[in-house]
């Protein structure tokens, strides 16, 4: 498409949840399915865009004409997403439920059944949204927030603090939407102004979302 909204764009989007390893046969993780973001990578490509997704382990068939690439953990999330970011790209969108924590350490063989309770010492996972964001050459940088309270508070302080030009908040408190569903309910937040889009499906989501983006990316390019 090539009159789309980010036609000629290179987008990279990351999506899913990350998997941090306790031991051989167990880890850490969340429910994230990677329904939003392979939305958003669907939408993004029939905006025209060239478009490199960052997958964690989800159960959905890769987009045709969508480069995936595969995660397990915050790292390779990070790694992965320095790398694409590398190649050249002028959006970024962080769909991913990324661990914020993970096992100080790999246990190398299968942790056995002892004590009446256990201590799992975790340490911080590095943040890739704020990473890409921080680059002197970052691209046009799109967070999402998943909250349960006072989800505007947190969603601003998060586009500040990480300094994105926009983010879209997500309140996942309400059963049936966010984390796992076919639908979503957000709102978007940009340093002058804000928009809810939904309830809908995240394939609607998605596209709306990409024809946002698009006018603010188009619109910065012109200022
Ligand atoms: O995958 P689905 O089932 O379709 O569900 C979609 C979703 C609910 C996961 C998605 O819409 C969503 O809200 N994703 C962000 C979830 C989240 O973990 O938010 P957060 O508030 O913890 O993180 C804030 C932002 O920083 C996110 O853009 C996240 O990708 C990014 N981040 C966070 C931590 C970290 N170490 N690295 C990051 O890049």
């Amino acid at each position: 498409n090539g009159s789309g909204k980010l036609a000629g764009k290179r987008v990279v989007i990351t999506a899913g949840p990350t998997r941090e390893p306790i031991d051989p046969v167990r880890y850490i993780s969340n429910h994230s399915s990677g329904k939003m973001g392979y939305a958003l990578a669907v939408a993004a490509r029939d905006a025209g865009a060239r478009v490199i997704l960052l997958s964690g382990p989800v159960n959905l068939p890769p987009p045709t004409g969508v480069e995936v690439r595969d995660v397990l953990t915050a790292e390779d999330l990070l790694q992965a997403s320095s790398q694409a970011v590398d190649e050249g790209c002028d959006l970024f969108i962080a769909t991913a439920a990324v661990a914020d924590y993970r096992p100080r350490s790999l246990a190398g063989d299968k942790i056995k059944k002892s004590t009446e309770t256990m201590e799992l010492p975790l340490v911080r996972n590095p943040d890739t949204l704020a990473t890409i964001a921080g680059r002197p050459d970052a691209p046009f940088t799109v967070g999402f927030a998943a909250e349960t309270t006072d989800v505007a508070d947190y969603a601003k302080d998060k586009l500040q603090r990480k300094k994105l030009r926009m983010i879209v908040a997500n309140d996942v408190s309400v059963p049936g939407l966010g984390f796992n569903s076919d639908s979503n309910a957000v709102t978007v937040f940009w340093p002058e102004g804000q928009e809810t889009l939904g309830p809908d499906t995240k394939t609607v989501i998605a596209t709306r979302l990409v024809a946002l983006i698009g006018d603010h990316l188009r619109q910065e390019e012109h200022e």
